[in-house]
């Protein structure tokens, strides 16, 4: 079991707010593994994720959606004890307004939680998903979607420093899932077939030597869920 799983097993929780939460999968951890909540939003600036979470809680009134820009919401001061963001950052183009963003939400007491899969430091068989990533991020780019190349950790970290909050546990954590370790594996091999289906894609900007750089590190390592960089601030 992950290590950020068995930490939200000690976190007691009123209300949570998961920021560009798209189809809820990060709801579901913190849902499974906090050990109490009274209420969880989900929000996201675009709401294409929305029907799949929805229907993934339609079970449980305390969990619910709502389409806002996380740098700029409508909830009033100190609204939240744990405001998440997963795999997000990179993929939100004003970071530091986000963040102070997040900040306000906080109650005095309150978190804020980041995980984030970090640049630097996967090795083999969690290579070849931040490999993968790194592919995506190439294509939408090339597409004209804002996809950051992920950060370093040195870089996460700076932005929350320069946020003005302070990171009071920082850790690694590394999943092994089968089923999201065999859904990596099907986009190993869909890697040619993505950069087929982008007209911008050519070897200058490297995406196929990127496609073969991810069936290399897979052949020899395998596919797993990439290490996340996780870091409780406030
Ligand atoms: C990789 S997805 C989110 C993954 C999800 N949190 C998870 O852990 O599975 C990135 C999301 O960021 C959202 N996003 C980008 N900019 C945003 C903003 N300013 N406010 C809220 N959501 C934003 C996108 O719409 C997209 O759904």
């Amino acid at each position: 079991m992950g290590k950020l799983n068995e930490k939200l097993k000690d976190m007691e929780a009123e209300r949570v707010l998961d920021v560009a939460t798209r189809d809820g999968a990060f709801i579901g951890r913190l849902s499974k593994n906090l050990r109490r909540f009274d209420e969880i939003i989900g929000i996201d600036i675009s709401d294409a994720g929305f029907e799949k979470a929805k229907d993934k809680f339609s079970g449980d009134a305390r969990i619910h959606f709502e389409v806002m820009d996380g740098c700029a919401t409508n909830f009033p001061n100190q609204s939240f004890d744990l405001v998440c963001l997963s795999n997000s950052l990179h993929h939100v183009s004003d970071v530091p307004a986000l963040l102070k963003e997040m900040r306000r939400l906080i109650k005095a007491n309150g978190y804020i939680l980041i995980s984030e899969m970090p640049a630097d430091g996967q090795a083999g068989a969690s290579l070849t998903h931040a490999l993968i990533h790194q592919l995506d991020s190439m294509v939408d780019t090339a597409q004209g979607i804002y996809h950051h190349p992920t950060y370093t950790r040195q870089e996460i970290s700076d932005f929350i420093n320069g946020a003005g909050l302070t990171a009071v546990d920082v850790f690694e954590d590394t999943e092994n899932i089968p089923s999201k370790n065999a859904a990596i594996e099907a986009r190993v091999e869909k890697a040619f077939q993505k950069i087929s289906q982008c007209k911008a894609a050519d070897e200058d900007q490297g995406m196929e030597a990127m496609a073969r750089r991810i069936q290399e590190n897979f052949r020899q390592y395998g596919a797993n869920t990439a290490m996340q960089y996780i870091v409780f601030a406030r």
